[in-house]
């Protein structure tokens, strides 16, 4: 019997649904966590990977691994809440590659506290990170992918975009807009050839998650999540890299404005 890792019908067919050899694939929020994740994942299949974020060390060891597992990757400063910032980014990236087939919208933050308290300037802060910069870097990359009449956005939206927790007001509101703004793209872009599609990730083993636990006292977000919790345990970031892979490739090419979720059954509740 013929090992299928061998066998070069498997691997032409999984390439042409899943393979991104020859792309080139933008990651904000690459240097930790999910996005790291997603930033290797893509390279593996192929991509060469551009990372966008504001934490420069953390990316130097991402594209180190990528490099030294035989990809391409480089990184570039972008807060990706500076609209400007981010418009000359995508003018460059464009210049520098001609064309850019994926972006993934993984840069973000969580803030938790009750309403009653929450602070304004937090409020502002969370929903330019996760709502505004994603809407503005998915425009100024989008215009080159129309133009080009391809190309793939995947947007990290959360189980928190579908459903309510408490203490979170703020980061549920940005994650139901990252909803929203998926499938308000999808709808204006999907006969020009571009998708734009979201990932619902559970609850996930990152310094996101770490940090927004640390943040209040109370521990009710914690208990509430955790109760509704079906299989007791974080997902991992490598377990969601299958889903940006099928949304990334040519094997998704009638996906679009979907919210598919990685969650462990916990939207099924
Ligand atoms: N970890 C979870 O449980 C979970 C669950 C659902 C959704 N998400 C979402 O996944 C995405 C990734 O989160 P994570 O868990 O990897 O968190 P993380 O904190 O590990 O990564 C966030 C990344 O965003 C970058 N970033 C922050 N501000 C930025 C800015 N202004 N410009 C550019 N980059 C900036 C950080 O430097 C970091 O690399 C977020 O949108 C988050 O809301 C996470």
């Amino acid at each position: 019997m013929t090992d299928a890792g061998q066998n070069p019908d498997v691997a032409s067919f999984l390439l042409r649904l899943f393979g991104l050899v020859g792309r080139t694939a933008v990651v904000t929020g690459g240097s930790s966590g999910l996005g790291a994740a997603f930033a290797k994942g893509l390279a593996q299949a192929g991509a060469h990977v551009v990372i966008a974020d504001i934490n420069a060390e953390l990316a130097g060891e991402v594209v180190d691994a990528i490099e030294q597992a035989g990809g391409t990757a480089e990184f570039w400063y972008v807060d990706v809440t500076d609209v400007s910032a981010v418009n000359a980014f995508a003018e460059l990236m464009q210049t520098n590659h001609g064309k850019l087939d994926v972006l993934v919208n993984s840069a973000g933050a969580a803030y938790r506290c009750p309403i009653e308290d929450f602070p304004e300037e937090a409020y502002d802060r969370i929903l330019a990170l996760n709502l505004k910069a994603t809407y503005f870097m998915s425009q100024a990359i989008g215009r080159g992918m129309l133009a080009a009449g391809s190309g793939s956005i995947i947007n990290i939206a959360s189980i928190g975009g579908l459903i309510a927790y408490p203490h979170s007001s703020a980061y549920l509101a940005s994650k139901g807009g990252v909803v929203q703004t998926t499938r308000s793209f999808a709808l204006e872009w999907a006969d020009r050839g571009v998708r734009v599609n979201a990932i619902a990730p559970g609850l996930c083993d990152t310094p996101i998650l770490t940090k927004a636990l640390a943040m209040s006292g109370s521990t009710s977000t914690t208990d509430f999540i955790h109760s509704r919790q079906i299989v007791r345990r974080l997902i991992q970031p490598d377990e969601l890299v299958a889903a940006v892979l099928f949304l990334a490739g040519d094997g998704s090419a009638k996906v679009t404005g979907h919210v598919l979720a990685v969650d462990d059954g916990y939207l099924a509740q």
